[in-house]
């Protein structure tokens, strides 16, 4: 457990002497799922699982907590479990399982059940099932994957500016958000939000460095990696990337982001493919109206983002049913279609991602899992930073840090910066 769960745990294990129970009891019983898919589109697919789990006669108590990333939403859950009322579903990911886990809150039997009758071992790939186990058990269920490796692209905005092709290399990337720009189109829509700041950090890390030094750097935390002429090239074409960036994108959310791409007044945005759920929601169609691409220089890797939803211990013994049937229905085929296909990800279970045309999935997704299982065989699958699938928050926080002060400082100097970035590392760990 790192230090700021060890206070947390701390401080959870003196609340609970203070604790209420707050369920609402009605007939089948109710739980609460605090997660933050707020935007339009992900609004509309979070609602597919709503549905489902009341058509079973559950009570859907929602909790969603607003802000992209998910920052917002971890803070009110630890609040919440500090104050001995933990919601009966959280959305979670990564080594954070782990952590909630260990300090005892996540309950390792409520999933027993459904996991075996459904054989989730079976279903899921082991990483993901190891992602989401603890001490054996399953403690989560994991909903979906998404690629955050990703550039999104009007076409129409592309022509009006006299660009005839998505850029696959950086300079090519410059090129065409030079002509953006002498058109009169804002060249990349980007929300200035640490944690968009550090998308747009990780997949130019991942093209500069590819997936091996992606690994090196952002998950192993090596300190040459870190701090190695490669990563001081991939922090100045960093720096070169935000030169195209919205002027009015300081602090805004990623889907009004989106939206510019959309209306057209914006060519391009570097997002996960959560961002598809807003051209869904508009009506568009990829290949036609908007155009996915990998993030240039990255067509042979994978950054993943797992989201899942881990299950809290309840003082109310009837919300284990309730937890059971959204875990039940989570993995069914129904919903694992329904919900990827509004959210803009792909399906978590193996026989769906390799059989994507029978689903109705589009272009953009049936590349994603064309690449997820190319790219899990040859190295080039590798957990997203900035999206808590590969350190503990704690580190992640220390990369937001640097990184999103290094965007917005124009004295910044990349070495200086790569160094700085290994120091508030290692004081995080
Ligand atoms: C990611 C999450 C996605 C999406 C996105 C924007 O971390 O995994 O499901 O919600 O944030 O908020």
């Amino acid at each position: 457990m790192n230090s700021s769960m060890l206070r947390l745990a701390a401080a959870i294990s003196l609340a609970s002497l203070f604790s209420l129970s707050t369920q609402a009891a009605d007939s089948k019983g109710s739980v609460e799922v605090v997660h933050w898919w707020t935007s339009g589109g992900e609004k509309a697919a979070v609602d597919v699982l709503k549905a489902q789990v009341e058509k079973d006669g559950f009570t859907w108590k929602d909790g969603a907590v607003a802000g992209g990333g998910g920052a917002t939403a971890m803070t009110v859950l630890k609040s919440r479990a500090v104050a001995g009322n933990p919601p009966g579903v959280a959305q979670i990911k990564g080594p954070d399982i782990q952590d909630w886990a260990a300090t005892g809150l996540l309950d390792p039997d409520v999933l027993k059940g459904v996991a075996k009758d459904e054989q989730w071992d079976n279903l899921l790939d082991k990483k993901v099932a190891d992602t989401v186990k603890y001490d054996g058990d399953y403690v989560a269920v994991p909903v979906n994957i998404h690629r955050i490796n990703w550039l999104w692209i009007n076409p129409e905005v592309f022509r009006k500016a006299g660009i005839d092709k998505a850029p696959t290399t950086l300079d090519e990337f410059y090129a065409a958000a030079d002509k953006l720009k002498a058109a009169g189109f804002i060249p990349l829509a980007h929300g200035g939000q640490p944690w968009q700041d550090s998308t747009v950090f990780e997949s130019v890390v991942l093209s500069v460095m590819g997936a091996e030094g992606y690994k090196k750097a952002l998950v192993d935390l090596d300190e040459k990696a870190l701090t190695g002429p490669e990563m001081v090239k991939a922090l100045t074409e960093l720096k070169r990337v935000a030169t195209y960036m919205d002027p009015d994108g300081k602090g805004q959310d990623w889907n009004l982001e989106a939206a510019k791409v959309i209306n057209g007044k914006a060519g391009m945005q570097i997002m996960g493919d959560w961002a598809k759920s807003e051209w869904t929601l508009a009506k568009k169609t990829a290949g036609k109206d908007y155009q996915c691409v990998p993030f240039p220089g990255t067509d042979k890797a994978f950054l993943y983002n797992i989201d899942s939803l881990v299950v809290f211990k309840q003082k109310d013994k009837g919300t284990a049913a309730g937890q059971q049937d959204i875990a039940r229905k989570v993995l069914g085929e129904d919903f694992q279609k329904l919900f990827s296909i509004n959210k803009g990800s792909i399906p978590v279970r193996n026989d769906m991602l390799a059989d994507m045309g029978k689903y109705g999935f589009d272009s953009c997704a049936q590349t994603a899992a064309k690449d997820f299982l190319a790219d899990a065989k040859n190295g080039g699958l590798q957990p997203s930073m900035a999206h808590n699938m590969a350190t503990s928050l704690a580190v992640q926080g220390a990369f937001f840090d640097v990184v999103t002060n290094y965007i917005n400082d124009p004295k910044a100097d990349p070495a200086d910066a790569a160094k700085k970035l290994y120091a508030a590392i290692n004081a995080a760990k």
